[in-house]
């Protein structure tokens, strides 16, 4: 793929897909860092001469005119992070576009509103390539959607990644594409079924693997153990095995706790103990892992060159049933500051329970995305980054 250094921008208006899907609550931005990792793409462009038009979708409006998933009301957001002025343009053409002040920056409404966009209509895609000269993809995270505005649009004009696309490819490849190893993959969360392609994946590339959060009670389970009222899949206990068989081929060193810390509710500060993980009482469910289990965990990490996360080691949500999460991102972010580790993180719950073990500063890369990060780590294609390859 090729970067904004290899296009030529001035005087060019430069359609740039971002992705400004952010939390939003009573009309206010919760968490603007999406909109922050693009200034460098927008400043960039300007930089050189070119003028931004942002293409982004929000919230899942399915092809219709939602006016509560409009992108306007993103404008005040927007200008504060470019510390420029932004125009709303709701019905572009190429005419309105060349008519705003050199300099302007763009922003259409959400793509999403279009019937054509999911369905990667090519017309759309015609439509958008019209109202541009360059096409530059910033938006990782949306590029695991094959859409008009993703993907079609990518063949229809020259094309490049952003800055925070490059960003995020280029610390994906140095985590699972060309890794220093040996490689920790730590992968947690609540459940197996939604992780299977993941760890098929993982069990091939990495050389040890860290199993934690919900998606261990399965594993457990599957070894025969009583996992008394935690969240499991009982039904997956066969792939849980298959998994494990198949570690053991490829030399994937498999991590599961060992002991585990139970509470009798889900509920923040409850009453609870730390117990073997073949003495899980009937009556308790497992909310982390165990302070021995950590210890393994920390280990691996010292053993590790590079470390990809993804999903929380326990119920990160309610204290203190975070400790094991926050306990391996401190020791991940320490190393990483030694400078004897590459440590890349992704997906919603991993980066939201690293930010609040205060950690996620101190890694070598956060990822803004979530399913994407995950289509990735399945060793998937992503089509947006596939469109840009064959630019
Ligand atoms: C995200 O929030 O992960 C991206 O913006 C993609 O959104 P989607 O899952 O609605 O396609």
């Amino acid at each position: 793929w090729k970067t904004l250094d290899d296009m030529e921008l001035a005087g060019r208006i430069v359609l740039t897909r971002v992705d400004i899907n952010v939390p939003v609550e009573n009309g206010e931005v919760t968490d603007a860092t999406r909109i922050e990792r693009i200034v460098p793409t927008v400043h960039d462009i300007l930089k050189a001469g070119g003028s931004p038009v942002l293409l982004a979708h929000f919230g899942r409006p399915k092809g219709k005119v939602v006016p509560e998933m409009s992108l306007e009301p993103l404008v005040p957001a927007l200008e504060k992070a470019f510390g420029h002025p932004v125009t709303f343009v709701a019905t572009p053409t190429r005419g309105a576009l060349e008519s705003l002040p050199e300099g302007a920056i763009a922003l259409l409404e959400n793509t999403r509103f279009a019937p054509g966009e999911e369905k990667n209509d090519p017309e759309m895609a015609q439509v958008l390539a019209g109202l541009g000269d360059v096409y530059c993809n910033d938006a990782f995270s949306a590029a695991h959607r094959a859409h008009a505005s993703t993907e079609g649009v990518a063949h229809r004009l020259p094309a490049c990644a952003g800055r925070l696309m490059e960003a995020e490819l280029t610390a994906l490849e140095a985590a699972l594409g060309k890794p220093r190893r040996p490689v920790l993959a730590v992968v947690g969360g609540a459940k197996v079924s939604t992780k299977l392609d993941l760890l098929a994946n993982l069990i091939e590339k990495v050389d040890m693997l860290v199993i934690g959060g919900g998606m261990a009670n399965t594993f457990l389970a599957a070894q025969g153990l009583d996992v008394g009222k935690s969240l499991c899949e009982h039904d997956l206990a066969d792939t849980a095995r298959e998994i494990m068989a198949k570690a053991e081929d490829t030399g994937c060193e498999i991590i599961l706790p060992s002991d585990v810390v139970v509470a009798e509710e889900f509920r923040a500060h409850a009453p609870n103990t730390v117990v073997a993980d073949t003495a899980v009482p009937a009556d308790c469910m497992i909310l982390d892992a165990g302070p021995d289990s950590v210890e393994r965990i920390l280990g691996a990490i010292d053993r590790a060159e590079t470390l990809i996360w993804n999903g929380p080691l326990g119920a990160f949500e309610i204290a203190p049933f975070d400790a094991a999460t926050n306990a391996a991102a401190a020791h991940a972010a320490a190393r990483t500051e030694a400078g004897e580790l590459i440590s890349v993180a992704g997906g919603g719950d991993t980066v939201a329970a690293l930010n609040k073990s205060g950690a996620a500063d101190r890694f070598t890369y956060i990822s803004t995305a979530g399913g994407a990060f995950l289509e990735w780590m399945e060793g998937k294609t992503l089509p947006g980054v596939a469109a840009l390859d064959q630019a």
